[in-house]
């Protein structure tokens, strides 16, 4: 049986692949911070044969992404795909429990967390991959280096786009780390897909279920090639696709050397929040 975690598997992308390992027969744990959300999801593929469970958990705190570490080893003996998804439009800057910027926690530090924390259970996986879904192959902007909770300069475009460069260094840094590994890491940018925008305020969210029920894709199309390459894998273990393309990894995004700076930052920060 295929055990697969989907952290942010409730709604949009995360769900249409969780729902696809329900369907073969999966043991699948889904991470959302809204429990009616979860409900609604463990009703929906109930009759699926599938195992399915939900865990309610809010992955900008650490302390919660260190229980989903814990909550998925007491479910699941190996992983073979851990799907990060989990991601909010903050329109105004939002600081978490910890004191970060709550969108380079989910982009970043929770992926971090759940990408190094589920290792050994990746590791004894049939076919294991990290499928991080991001905005992999956008090549504008950089991490902002000496502000990385965007404390002096915040707005939804620029912060999300350095959250997205940094996310673009985890698959770097990771297959750095476990150089004699067997999991991928798969970095994904997915076509524009008409997923629910929960998180976003009015009339924000009303304006973009418009947009994208007019221009966007179905979540099955929009989640189609990555389940394709999860699917088949490739051999290589860093895996980069933008809207169903393969991506250079030579491309000054995944620089190996800003990817070790980015590590070389990010293990303190995540060491002062155990204390
Ligand atoms: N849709 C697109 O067109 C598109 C394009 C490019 C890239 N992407 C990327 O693809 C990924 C998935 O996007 P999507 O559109 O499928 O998103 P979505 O439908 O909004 O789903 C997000 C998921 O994350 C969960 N989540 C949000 N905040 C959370 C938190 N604090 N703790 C735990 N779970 C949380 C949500 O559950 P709750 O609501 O219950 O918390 C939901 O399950 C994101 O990284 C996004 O940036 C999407």
């Amino acid at each position: 049986m295929r055990n697969v975690l989907v952290a942010g598997g409730t709604t949009g992308l995360g769900r249409e692949i969780a729902v696809h390992y329900l369907r073969r027969g999966a043991r699948v744990t889904v991470v959302g911070s809204t429990p009616e959300r979860g409900r609604a999801f463990l009703d929906d593929v109930a009759a699926l044969p599938g195992e399915a469970a939900f865990v309610a958990a809010d992955l900008t705190s650490l302390a919660e992404n260190r229980r989903v570490i814990e909550e998925a080893r007491s479910r699941h003996q190996a992983l073979d795909a851990l799907v990060l998804t989990a991601m909010v439009p903050f329109v105004k800057r939002k600081v978490t429990v910890d004191g970060f910027e709550a969108g380079f926690v989910l982009y970043y530090l929770s992926r971090f967390l759940l990408s190094y924390g589920l290792t050994d259970l990746l590791e004894r996986g049939a076919t294991p991959i990290i499928a991080n879904i991001g905005a992999t192959g956008i090549t504008k902007g950089a991490v902002a280096w000496d502000d990385l909770h965007s404390a002096r300069k915040y707005s939804l475009v620029h912060t999300t786009i350095a959250n997205g460069r940094a996310n673009d260094l985890l698959p770097i840094h990771y297959l750095q780390n476990h150089p004699d590994g067997r999991t991928k890491y798969f970095g994904i940018q997915p076509p524009y897909t008409n997923t629910p925008g929960n998180h976003l305020p009015q009339p924000l969210r009303a304006l973009s279920r418009l947009t994208a029920a007019a221009f966007a894709k179905s979540p099955a199309d929009g989640a189609r090639d990555t389940l394709a390459v999860m699917d088949d894998q490739p051999a290589e273990r860093l895996i980069l696709r933008a809207v169903g393309k393969p991506v250079d990894p030579g491309l000054p995004t995944f620089d190996p050397a800003n990817a070790r700076r980015l590590y070389e930052l990010t293990a303190p920060m995540l060491e002062s929040v155990r204390r």
